[in-house]
C-alpha cells in the first residue's frame, strides 16, 4: 500500500512549465522544505536553503537572468547537429523556457560548498567522486528532487529551472545570497495550467541487472545516437509552444 502511493507520485510528477498566476496555499512552501531537508546528503552535511521568492519585481529579474542564460544556451546548441539540440531550442533562442514566470512562488535553492567537508575527505579528489563540487551537487539534486515529489503530492506543479555560471553571481547578488554560497536551482511552484502526458521512461526490464552487467543490454555509441534522436521527438509534447 506504501509503495502503491509513493510510486503514483513518483510516476505522475510531471515538469510543469507554464502555470496560473494564483497563490499556492498557506504552508505548502514549509510542506515542501520539510520533505526536502530530509534528503540524502553524503556525511550528513546537508548543505541546502531555500529562498521563497514571491516578490514580482525580484521575480521578473530572475526571469530576465534566465532569458539571457538561454542565450548563452543556445550559442552553444547552435554547434551540433540540429537534430540532436534540445527540445527546447528546436527554434532557435527559446522562449518556452521563460514560461515559468506566472508561477507565485520561485523557490530559489542554494547551498553552503563548505557544508560538504562533512563527507569523507576522499571525496574531495577520487576522479570518479567528480571532485568536492561534485559532490555539493550530488547532495543538492537530492533535496531538489524530494522538493518537486512534494509539490506533486500537494497537487501543485513544478520545474527544474538550472543555474549556470553566466548569470549566478548577479542572481546572487539579486537575492543577497552570500559570496560562499551557490545558487543550484530555480523552482517556480504553482497550479499548472495543464498537465503533459507522462514523459518516456526507460523500461526497468532494460535498465536492470542481475548479479553482473548483461551485456546483451549494453548500447553501442549508435545505440545512444539514435536514442538522442528519439528522445527529441519524444520531448516535443513537454515544451509549451513558443510565443
Ligand atoms: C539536472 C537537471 C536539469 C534540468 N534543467 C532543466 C531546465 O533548465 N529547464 C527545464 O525546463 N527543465 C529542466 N529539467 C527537467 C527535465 O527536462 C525533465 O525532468 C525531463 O525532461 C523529464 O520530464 P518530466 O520531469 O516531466 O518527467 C532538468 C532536470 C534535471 C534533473
Amino acid at each position: 500500500m506504501q509503495y502503491d502511493g509513493f510510486i503514483e507520485i513518483v510516476r505522475n510528477r510531471r515538469s510543469i512549465r507554464k502555470f496560473k498566476p494564483g497563490p499556492i496555499p498557506d504552508g505548502a512552501i514549509e510542506k515542501m522544505v520539510e520533505a526536502a531537508r530530509w534528503a540524502m546528503s553524503g556525511g550528513n552535511a546537508q548543505p541546502w536553503e531555500f529562498i521563497a521568492v514571491k516578490n514580482p519585481d525580484t521575480q521578473q529579474k530572475i526571469v530576465d537572468l534566465i532569458i539571457e542564460q538561454d542565450k548563452y544556451t543556445w550559442d552553444i546548441e547552435r554547434t551540433r547537429e540540429k537534430d540532436l539540440r534540445h527540445t527546447a531550442f528546436r527554434g532557435g533562442h527559446s522562449s518556452a523556457i521563460e514560461s515559468f514566470q506566472d508561477a507565485p512562488v520561485f523557490i530559489v535553492i542554494c547551498g553552503d560548498p563548505r557544508a560538504v567537508q562533512a563527507s569523507v575527505l576522499i571525496t574531495h579528489f577520487l576522479p570518479n567522486e567528480g571532485g568536492p563540487f561534485a559532490h555539493f551537487l550530488k547532495n543538492m539534486a537530492n533535496a531538489t528532487q524530494i522538493l518537486h515529489l512534494a509539490a506533486a503530492s500537494l497537487g501543485l506543479g513544478s520545474m527544474w529551472v538550472s543555474v549556470n555560471s553566466t548569470v549566478e553571481p548577479r542572481m546572487k547578488a539579486l537575492l543577497d545570497v552570500p559570496v560562499e554560497l551557490a545558487i543550484h536551482t530555480v523552482v517556480p511552484v504553482g497550479y499548472p495550467i495543464s498537465v503533459p502526458a507522462p514523459t518516456y521512461r526507460r523500461e526497468v526490464k532494460e535498465i536492470l541487472h542481475y548479479e553482473k552487467y548483461d551485456r546483451a543490454k549494453y548500447r553501442s555509441g549508435d545505440d545512444i545516437y539514435n536514442f538522442i534522436l528519439r528522445l527529441r521527438g519524444r520531448m516535443t509534447a513537454a515544451y509549451p509552444e513558443e510565443t
